[in-house]
């Protein structure tokens, strides 16, 4: 299953380049299906979630071409409006071919995402939207299938802002007849980089970014090309990484406007920032101010960078309070941080962080951000570190550890 080895302790230095936003390429590379034209994607991110979606897509018939970083994607031969139902339960964001094939077809179907480590994610505000636009739903033996002749623009409230119900909703909501009105609507930066890609695809979409998005449906759509942003997740564990080690590091290509509440933070804790236009350079230095940090829906903290925050808290001069509000398991790297030393102490969806010494341990990822976690908690750790179950994180960080070594970290895969 792959693993990496880490020596502790090395401050890092130098440059590193963050990579397309892995959050932002599965809902385009599936909104270039709207079209019957081929599209070019740019940036796109060579994770196993992105190449698996790019698998699924292939076996409904598209024509799918990849040269580096870029994706040509080709729906016309698109045949089988269904996701293969072994790589579907492997890769959840491939639900959202469910408001895609709805707009395009009027039929869909795909394997109900299982539950995974951070919580049992359920999809029942998507469907509440696909319900308003007039599909039938059908729920049987794991399958989730959607149907409608027509669809037909609603008003449609979001009980949580969640930013899947929001994209498979815009999704289909673009070829809707009349208006479609999300409200509470989530404004991650992703959606917005999915809006744009749709606007230049020919749909009409006002709002997107704020808490009510306006979608006019339209006849056509057609393909397009586009630059994925940034991914803001990757570049906030690189940032961590630098204040963690009291290294000097430029972490490029930053909208440093997407990580504004980790920067913030870093701020608050007495790290040396400098932002400008290409990214922004993180100065580690001697102590660390505690702070406490609670994750929110966009533009709150994200939960995403709960887990490498809690890391850097473990190195703060006092006790910090985490506090996690979007999902209800993401604590899963404490018991493999307690094996490297850290004092932490779980209460429900609290976590109080202790300064600890940090020490290298046989530990497992459990899940991407936690994994990501553990190689940060190796890089600060006295000693070796060996993570197992790394699979977990090259879902969804592109080449980390070549990355990671060319600052200076001493990080190598093994098998
Ligand atoms: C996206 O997941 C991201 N994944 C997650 O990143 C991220 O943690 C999450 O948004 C929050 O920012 C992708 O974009 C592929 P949600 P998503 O729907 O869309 C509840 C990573 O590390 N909910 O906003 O699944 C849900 O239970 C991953 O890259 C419902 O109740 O997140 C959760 O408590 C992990 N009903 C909350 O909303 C629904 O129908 C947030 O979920 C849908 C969600």
């Amino acid at each position: 299953m792959g693993k990496f080895l880490i020596s502790g302790g090395t401050s890092l230095g130098g440059e590193v380049t963050v990579s397309g936003a892995k959050n932002a390429a599965l809902p385009i590379i599936t909104a270039t299906l709207m079209a019957d034209e081929p599209s070019k994607l740019m940036d796109i991110p060579n994770l196993r979630d992105v190449n698996n979606l790019c698998r699924i897509i292939s076996k409904m018939g598209c024509d799918v071409k990849r040269n580096q970083q870029e994706i040509f994607i080709d729906p016309l031969n698109l045949n089988k409006p269904e996701a293969d139902p072994e790589l579907a339960r492997q890769l959840r964001a491939s639900y959202y071919i469910l408001g895609v094939l709805l707009a395009k077809k009027g039929w869909a179907r795909t394997s109900l995402p299982g539950g995974c480590n951070i919580g049992n994610r359920p999809i029942d505000l998507h469907l509440k939207g696909f319900k308003a636009l007039g599909a039938e739903i059908r729920l049987d033996h794991g399958i989730v299938e959607v149907k409608s002749k027509k669809l037909k623009g609603d008003r449609i409230y979001l009980d949580y802002p969640s930013v899947g119900a929001t994209i498979n909703i815009l999704l289909a909501a673009c070829k809707a007849e009349g208006t479609t009105i999300i409200e509470n609507a989530a404004r991650e930066p992703e959606i917005v980089d999915l809006a744009n890609f749709l606007t230049v695809m020919g749909a009409k979409i006002k709002g997107v970014g704020t808490d009510i998005i306006k979608i006019e449906g339209v006849e056509h759509l057609h393909g397009a090309e586009h630059r994925i942003i940034p991914d803001r997740i990757e570049a906030g564990t690189f940032m961590v990484a630098s204040a963690l080690t009291r290294g000097e590091v430029f972490v490029r290509n930053v909208l440093t406007e997407h990580v504004k509440p980790l920067i913030a933070k870093l701020h608050e804790m007495g790290i040396g920032l400098r932002e400008d236009i290409a990214g922004v350079l993180i100065k580690g230095n001697g102590s660390l101010k505690a702070v406490d940090v609670k994750t929110l829906p966009y533009p709150g903290f994200p939960t995403d960078l709960q887990s490498q925050m809690m890391v850097l808290l473990t190195q703060a001069d006092a006790t910090s309070l985490v506090i996690e509000t979007v999902w209800e398991n993401r604590f899963m790297h404490v018991d493999e941080l307690k094996r490297m030393g850290a004092d932490i102490k779980i209460d429900g969806h609290s976590a109080l962080v202790k300064p600890s010494k940090l020490t290298g341990a046989e530990v497992t990822a459990t899940d991407l951000r936690a994994g990501a976690a553990l190689i940060l908690a190796g890089l600060a750790a006295q000693g070796d570190t060996e993570i197992r179950d790394i699979y977990h994180i090259e879902r969804g960080y592109e080449n980390i550890n070549k990355k990671l070594a060319s600052i200076g970290a001493y990080i190598k895969k093994a098998n």
